[in-house]
């Protein structure tokens, strides 16, 4: 997080707190979110993109304190599924903040949604419009909606997150032509209002090309679309996606200048289609909580693998692994690490930072170096943990969730406290 530092003694220091006194507290492995981080990036998206709607995609860390600080900030809130529809109106986002996604919203989701008076629906398919609209009759509702699209947009990064080409679960073809077929069937229900087009081209991406790509084809369909029906749509959502540097390799442009970017497409297509400039949101997640969050570990066992070359690994084992953090597993995500309780003069060694887990792909960090003095009992901070780490954790191996505290002037508060094994051993309920 910004203003992480060492302090005289050598410690991590994150918004005032040594890591060693957070695990002191909060024990490891413990996630940690400095919240002033948080708000000063969801506060450069507001600064950067003023007259834009900004929805945090709670995908990447929700817990209801999250869902205030976004709502205290002017952020909106987008959510996939009834769990983080909840967390977020217990953190006192209003119903009318939440953008509503998903690719197969049940019945009883449509209907809490309803009921709560969510802000829109991104409708995602056909079979969901009906259910939709089903639902609108049952419950005397109207939904505000967004037809969810398909650019065929090849989005550069890891094939799993990116959600814009063609051969996908999410949305509706721009090129097969269900996406306009779509937006007129929901403009002609009497129960739906279209507001507009949702485009989300992936995930952790640094060129604007891609999203050049996806508002040129957006706004290609919502001229089609004023051809077909006569009217304008108000609105274009193009998503979130934006990458942030998980180590030095990783170079994410200024919030400021992907702005500056986005609004010179955006006029240009206005331009070339004759539109009038629609009502536009973005749906960063990664790049608000990403960063603002850290991962500490403390180091159990050390090995010493004698490689070809006469060169060595020293696999260092920390006490969490994939059921804390899947994406180096899932995606060869890559991240940096450091020994966070002291400093060390001794000679960095090639090292790979691994779990606990029983599995050889239970990798955090493949390639780290690591002070060669590196021992048991040292902490292991594991910097831009703040987004799809702690969200995505499972209790793989029986082993419970740690913690995610934040960290605010030299105080820590304790926003998901860690899973005992009595929480495990409840669920099972067998003979
Ligand atoms: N909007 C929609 C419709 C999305 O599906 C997503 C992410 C976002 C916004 C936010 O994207 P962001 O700004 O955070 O990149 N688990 C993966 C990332 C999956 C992203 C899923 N959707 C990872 O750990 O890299």
């Amino acid at each position: 997080p910004r203003g992480t530092h060492r302090d005289e003694t050598g410690r991590v220091v994150v918004a005032g707190v040594a890591l060693t006194d957070v695990v002191a507290e909060h024990g490891t492995p413990v996630y940690v979110i400095d919240e002033d981080d948080f708000r000063s990036r969801a506060r450069d998206f507001r600064a950067a993109f003023p007259d834009w709607d900004v929805y945090y995609a709670g995908k990447a860390l929700l817990t209801r304190t999250v869902a205030r600080w976004a709502a205290e900030e002017g952020l909106n809130l987008d959510v996939t599924t009834l769990g983080e529809m909840r967390i977020a109106l217990e953190g006192g986002m209003p119903a009318q903040r939440l953008g509503f996604h998903g690719n197969n919203k049940s019945e009883e989701e449509i209907a809490f949604a309803l009921a709560q008076g969510v802000g829109r629906i991104i409708v995602d398919s056909f079979d969901e419009i009906a259910r939709l609209e089903a639902a609108c009759v049952e419950g005397g509702h109207r939904a505000k909606v967004l037809v969810r699209v398909t650019t065929g947009v090849e989005a550069h990064t890891h094939e799993y997150i990116a959600t814009a080409h063609e051969d996908q679960k999410f949305g509706l073809s721009i090129m097969g032509g269900q996406a306009l077929t779509a937006l007129v069937r929901c403009h002609s229900s009497q129960y739906l209002d279209l507001l507009g087009i949702h485009s989300h081209i992936g995930s952790q991406i640094f060129e604007t090309l891609g999203f050049e790509v996806a508002i040129r084809r957006t706004m290609k369909l919502a001229a089609q679309f004023r051809t077909a029906t006569g009217v304008e749509l108000p609105e274009l959502d193009l998503g979130g996606g934006f990458g942030i540097a998980y180590t030095s390799a990783d170079t994410p442009q200024p919030t400021s200048d992907l702005a500056a970017a986005f609004e010179e497409m955006i006029e240009h297509e206005c331009r070339a289609f004759a539109l009038a400039r629609p009502r536009l949101s973005l749906e960063p997640g990664r790049a608000i909580c990403g960063p603002a969050g850290v991962a500490v570990y403390r180091v159990g066992t050390i090995k010493n693998v004698e490689l070809e070359g006469g060169r060595t690994r020293l696999y260092v084992s920390v006490d969490g692994g994939m059921s804390d953090n899947i994406r180096p597993a899932l995606y060869a995500a890559e991240y940096s690490a450091a020994v966070a309780n002291r400093t060390s003069d001794a000679e960095p060694v090639l090292s790979r930072v691994v779990g606990k887990h029983c599995e050889g792909g239970d990798i955090l960090i493949r390639d780290v170096f690591l002070p060669s003095d590196v021992a048991i009992g040292d902490l292991i901070a594991v910097p831009g943990a703040g987004a799809y780490a702690r969200s995505m954790a499972s209790n793989y191996n029986q082993i419970p969730k740690p913690p995610v505290v934040s960290a605010k002037d030299g105080v820590t508060s304790t926003m998901l406290r860690r899973e005992t094994l009595d929480d495990l051993m409840r669920l099972d309920v067998g003979q």
